[in-house]
């Protein structure tokens, strides 16, 4: 299971210094490990700014494009073709653009139901590690990236479903989503999505007050439950926060 370690807050202006930051600390994973590396993407409208940031200079040459896998935590089970799809959205602003194709992960979706894309999913995770079982010692991931929704959902994992206390798979299909977009999704567990040396969650914007509020007040929420066995960091914004800028 998770371990309960605290989460260090890191507050930044806006926006722009909050994507220069989460690219700092992306670029600092990748340059502590010599070997292959193991970056978990996220989908929504969080890590837009960060995924332009790192399809320009000096972000993009700074990579080492050939010791880089890129994943995803969880994807709306919707065609790759859709722009709702998570990894389409990241490979349009930069996957595509740099990384070799057989190094980009993305949760297929051409299957009948999200059990099944699931299961594909985590065959593919199992074989990449090399083992069906995760080892505190050897994360699968340097480092993933999460958001957060109104309701306290991390990934497509929403208070209440049954897929927020799944320990056995490392991904599970959820036939409904709790929020918009109201389609089914696959998610990455919370077990899975632990095993990385370090969790960056990204909030910005005044929109993510309520949820960072209530945060603060109900452990139970999935967001809450999500922690990394290494380091997890909670990248938020002043406007997320309810402060003014300067
Ligand atoms: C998804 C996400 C989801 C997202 C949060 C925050 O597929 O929707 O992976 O977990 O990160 O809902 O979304 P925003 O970044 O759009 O606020």
């Amino acid at each position: 299971m998770p371990s309960r370690a605290p989460i260090n807050r890191i507050v930044v202006a806006d926006p722009a210094a909050l994507a220069l930051t989460a690219a700092q600390r992306l670029l600092a994973r990748i340059e502590a490990n010599t070997g292959r590396i193991a970056i978990c993407l996220t989908g929504g409208s969080s890590p837009k700014q960060l995924y332009r940031l790192l399809a320009g200079d000096p972000w993009s040459k700074r990579i080492p494009w050939d010791r880089v896998h890129w994943f995803i935590g969880d994807e709306r089970f919707v065609s790759p073709a859709d722009p709702l799809n998570n990894m389409a959205m990241a490979r349009g602003i930069f996957l595509d653009h740099f990384a070799p194709k057989d190094h980009i992960h993305p949760i297929l979706t051409d299957v009948a139901t999200p059990d099944q894309s699931a299961e594909r999913y985590e065959r593919e995770l199992q074989s990449f590690y090399g083992a069906d079982d995760l080892d505190h010692a050897r994360p699968l991931f340097d480092l993933v990236l999460m958001g957060i929704g109104p309701d306290g959902h991390t990934a497509s994992l929403f208070p209440g479903y049954p897929a927020v206390n799944e320990t056995r798979h490392w991904v599970v299909g959820v036939p409904q989503a709790h929020v918009e977009p109201f389609v089914p999704r696959v998610t990455l567990t919370l077990p899975a999505l632990a095993s990385c040396r370090e969790m960056l969650f990204e909030l910005a914007g005044s929109g993510k007050r309520a949820i960072l509020a209530k945060l603060s007040t109900d452990e139970s929420l999935p967001a809450n439950r999500a922690r990394s066995i290494g380091e997890t960091v909670l990248l938020v914004d002043q406007a997320a926060l309810g402060e003014e800028t300067a």
